[in-house]
């Protein structure tokens, strides 16, 4: 293959992978279709380069070491509904205990449907 076939083919695998993205997704809100699911999506938008955030997660964060997965935050015993308000509405630089994440600039609609999200998955009170 020539340079530029190589290019052509990087540039077609990257559109085809990416439309792939595009409609898993909307299935997903589509079968779903309620706060949770909504905020399943979304966090596999926003979150899921660092964290595992679900089992049909198609990839690897690129974050190393990884963040916690989504499933042992909600396992935690010190997790509530408040705590995940708090968190992902502090200002950059306040989050955490390592300063690990910055601030995601969620709107507060994404808020409830990432924390209702949370609360949906196993091990959450
Ligand atoms: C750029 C990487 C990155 C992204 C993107 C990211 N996080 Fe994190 N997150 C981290 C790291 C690192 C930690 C562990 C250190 C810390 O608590 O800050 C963490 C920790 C957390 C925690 C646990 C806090 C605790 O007390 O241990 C929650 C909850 C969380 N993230 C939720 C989210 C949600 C929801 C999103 C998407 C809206 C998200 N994160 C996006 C890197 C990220």
């Amino acid at each position: 293959m020539s340079e530029r076939d190589v290019k052509k083919f990087a540039r077609l695998s990257l559109a085809s992978a990416m439309a792939c993205c595009f409609v898993s997704t909307a299935r997903a809100e589509e079968a779903i279709g309620d706060k949770a699911g909504a905020g399943h999506v979304l966090a596999l938008e926003v979150c899921a380069a660092c964290h595992v955030v679900a089992k049909d997660q198609g990839f690897t964060p690129i974050l190393r070491p990884p963040a916690p997965s989504f499933s042992a935050i909600a396992r935690r015993s010190a997790l509530s509904e408040a705590f995940l308000r708090r968190f992902l509405s502090a200002p950059h630089g306040t989050m955490g205990q390592k300063a690990g994440m910055p601030n995601p600039r969620l709107a507060e609609y994404q808020i409830d449907e990432i924390v209702a999200y949370f609360l949906s998955l196993e091990g959450a009170r």
